[in-house]
């Protein structure tokens, strides 16, 4: 039986363009863009073309006096860690500001940092979301207007949700952070080269990326920082990247992450495509499987996620038939013993016990076939009712 792939906010196979452009990149032979022989000026040339394109397509402003700065990182955790560790470090050097709010529903690698920092001296504070898993504004606003508001270093929203699709107010939340000239980072890992992201308009002052999310390469990401905005680094070393985020840039990496949003750029029809065959999809599963729920349906949501409950059954029993079925899905969060939590977002977004019990995440991608939705239904089919009369 070959296996369904429905894991794409995971992790997407990598584009046979993407693997191309990376192969000839490697034949080139680019050295290190740090040297300062011409092989190494060379490198650094490619490399930073590559870097003013990536922020041209992401809506950057690459050329003049205000020049926003693309940093290459190590992929989405790096960039999100660098992000709320340097803005909240820059800040409370400059003006005392030491807390860091951000909403019940980022991924780890935000939370994770948070939790650290408050280790180290900083205050931290969620916003609360809806029942559609969307950020409360007012919850926002009333904490940037309590009195400590001049103490809040930064905030950090997430573009869209990794387990629900919900897409988040950023524009908004932006304009309120910089009103009150507190710093504002969105994570858009699940938004970038999939739908278009511009960066100036959303008015973000940090922007967090990663290309294996989209297509690209694993282990290559970026930060987008606003003009003007200096990060404390979270490793030192020497002076690439102005310093900010040392170690040798790797020119085949970038390649791929540059050919990656490419691709999307270049295939506008893609989401309508994904759109279709989730919504094909999803209305067949709750037809399927009565009293199933959609996570977030209520909400403005990416076209490549469905977040369903299937109360009644377990989200683990589920995902186990599910994968013996040749069906690749899964829950929200994976832990160490490589089971799964039960959801920090469907417990934010306040279901009940039932629904977070049942929860799974089915997404797809671009390579994503309307043979195989036909197929994953029938297998879903089967799962279901084999579970039900456990
Ligand atoms: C919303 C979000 N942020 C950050 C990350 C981390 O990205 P990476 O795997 O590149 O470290 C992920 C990956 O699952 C994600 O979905």
């Amino acid at each position: 039986m070959k296996p369904i792939y429905l894991d794409y906010n995971s992790t997407t196979p990598i584009s046979a363009t993407v693997a191309q452009a990376m192969a000839q990149c490697y034949q080139k032979g680019y050295l290190n863009p740090a040297s300062q022989h011409r092989p190494g000026q060379e490198a650094r040339l490619v490399l930073e073309k590559l870097r003013s394109e990536i922020i041209d397509m992401l809506g950057g402003v690459s050329t003049g006096m205000r020049t926003d700065r693309l940093i290459l990182t190590s992929g989405g955790t790096e960039s999100n860690n660098l992000a709320i560790s340097g803005l909240a470090r820059a800040a409370r050097d400059a003006s005392g500001a030491q807390r860091i709010i951000f909403s019940a529903i980022e991924h780890p690698s935000v939370i994770g940092i948070a939790h650290y920092l408050a280790t180290q001296g900083f205050e931290i504070d969620t916003i609360a979301v809806d029942a559609h898993g969307v950020c409360d504004l007012c919850d926002l606003a009333a904490k940037l207007d309590a009195e400590s508001s001049d103490s809040v270093a930064v905030v950090s929203i997430m573009a869209a949700n990794n387990e629900t699709g919900v897409i988040q107010p950023i524009q908004s939340a932006a304009q309120m952070c910089r009103e009150k000239g507190i710093y504002f980072h969105t994570d858009a890992v699940q938004m970038v080269g999939k739908v278009d992201v511009n960066f100036s308009t959303l008015g973000a002052d940090c922007l967090t990326f990663t290309a294996h999310k989209f297509h690209g390469p694993r282990g290559v990401g970026g930060l987008l920082v606003r003009n003007g905005i200096e990060l404390t680094p979270l490793i030192y070393g020497g002076f690439q990247q102005m310093g900010t985020r040392p170690g040798t840039e790797d020119v085949a990496l970038t390649t791929g992450l540059h050919q990656a949003l490419l691709e999307h750029q270049q295939s506008p029809e893609r989401d309508a495509e994904i759109k279709r065959l989730r919504d094909q999809l999803e209305t067949s599963l709750l037809a399927i499987a009565p009293g199933s729920v959609i996570n977030g349906s209520g909400a403005f949501r990416m076209s490549h996620t469905i977040n369903i409950s299937f109360p009644g059954i377990n989200r683990q029993a589920l995902l186990l038939a599910a994968d013996f079925a040749g069906l690749a899905i899964s829950t929200g969060s994976a832990c160490a013993s490589g089971s799964s939590d039960p959801s920090h977002v469907i417990i934010a977004m306040g279901a009940s016990e039932e629904v977070i019990e049942g929860s799974i995440r089915i997404s797809l991608g671009a390579t994503t076939s309307q043979q195989e939705i036909d197929d994953s239904l029938t297998r879903f089919q089967q799962v279901i009712d084999r579970l039900s009369t456990l």
